[in-house]
């Protein structure tokens, strides 16, 4: 395998009890031992991540599920079968072996098996269930490139696995007695779930579940950022801004820099490249940052609640 050495290095340095970045399917992951409370807090330290927001596990095989669940739900396995390895995030009763600081003294815990290749040979070398949250300082852009992580952490060693193939993070769900429910909306959508399990009529309850996932301020870049149906007629100095635009945009837009996401107006294809494109416009010289409002139905449920985080302005939080 291309980076075997640097995934033997990366499993030293978890063992060892220090951090390192990994690729994930979805986004970069900023990794520690889940089962080394140490290591877990420095996790908190470098991102500057509040301690009432937890982590997710990341696992390599089913059966180390039972070292961080305790319970034997049927519907779990269901979910796991048709969804792991992939961007599903399960948050479950947790075993009191984890780590309160992994789960901010909840007493759940976020368990998601990673498609990624790197990722999980990752895991199975360090021989422990790694915690990663997304390789970003809190309620900044997620990194989907190797660049975008060492440009915020450059102590950090990083394995590069190239672009994220999924590029927004995991559908994160709960279950409660009549099914499912969403806390974070991603690629797998609700749509995708109902096929294994009916969706729950329960509403997700902010403060209970304490997922930050959920604030309305997150994803942010430094710039300005608006969201617009006709971002082409809707704004004045374009020649000032940068537009994030579904697909091919009109004639009569005039913004000094474009990022298409999806030629063909793809949502998979838009999802994979939206966090880039933020990147790119948030390092460029342009004064603010305009995206282009996409359909909310499957995946664009997921790529609307990421814009409207990153454009929200009143709750914005210093880092
Ligand atoms: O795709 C992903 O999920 C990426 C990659 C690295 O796996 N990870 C990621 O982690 O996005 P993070 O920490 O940025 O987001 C985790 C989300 C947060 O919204 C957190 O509040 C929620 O999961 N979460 C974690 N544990 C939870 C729990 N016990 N109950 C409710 N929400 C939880
Ligand atoms: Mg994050």
């Amino acid at each position: 395998m291309r980076n075997s050495d640097d995934i033997k290095k990366a499993a030293d340095i978890i063992q060892s009890g220090d951090l390192v970045a990994f690729p994930t399917e979805t986004v970069y992951g900023l990794g520690a031992d889940a089962f080394n409370p140490t290591a877990v807090a420095k996790i908190f330290e470098t991102k500057e991540r509040p301690s009432f927001d937890p982590l997710i596990v990341h696992i390599y095989d089913i059966s180390q599920i039972s070292d961080l669940y305790n319970g034997n739900d049927e519907r779990v396995f269901k979910l796991a079968e048709k969804f792991w390895p992939g961007p599903l995030t399960l948050v479950l009763p947790k075993a009191n072996t984890v780590p309160d600081l992994v789960t901010s003294g909840l007493n759940t815990v976020a368990i998601r098996m990673p498609a990624n290749p790197i990722a999980r040979e990752l895991i199975e070398q360090a021989k422990t269930p790694i915690a990663a949250p997304s390789a970003n300082k809190f309620g900044m852009i997620s990194p989907t490139e190797a660049t975008h992580v060492n440009k915020q952490f450059p102590e950090i060693y990083t394995i590069d696995g190239g672009k994220t193939r999924v590029g927004i993070e995991s559908t994160v769900i709960t279950l409660n007695e009549d099914g499912f429910e969403i806390l974070r909306p991603g690629v797998i959508t609700a749509e995708d779930l109902r096929e294994i399990i009916p969706q729950s009529e329960q509403k997700v309850k902010e403060t209970e579940h304490n997922a930050p996932g959920l604030l309305k301020s997150h994803y942010s870049p430094k710039k300005p950022m608006y969201i617009a149906d006709d971002p082409c007629v809707e704004f004045k100095d374009q020649n000032k801004g940068g537009l994030i635009s579904f697909g091919i945009p009109n004639q009569d837009c005039n913004y000094a820099k474009t990022e298409i996401l999806s030629e063909s107006e793809n949502l998979r294809e838009a999802a994979v490249n939206l966090f880039s494109a933020m990147h790119r416009l948030d390092e460029s010289n342009i004064e603010y940052i305009v995206a282009e409002s996409v359909p909310e139905k499957g995946i664009g449920i997921a790529i609307m609640n990421r814009l409207l985080k990153a454009a929200y302005q009143d709750e914005r939080y210093d880092n």
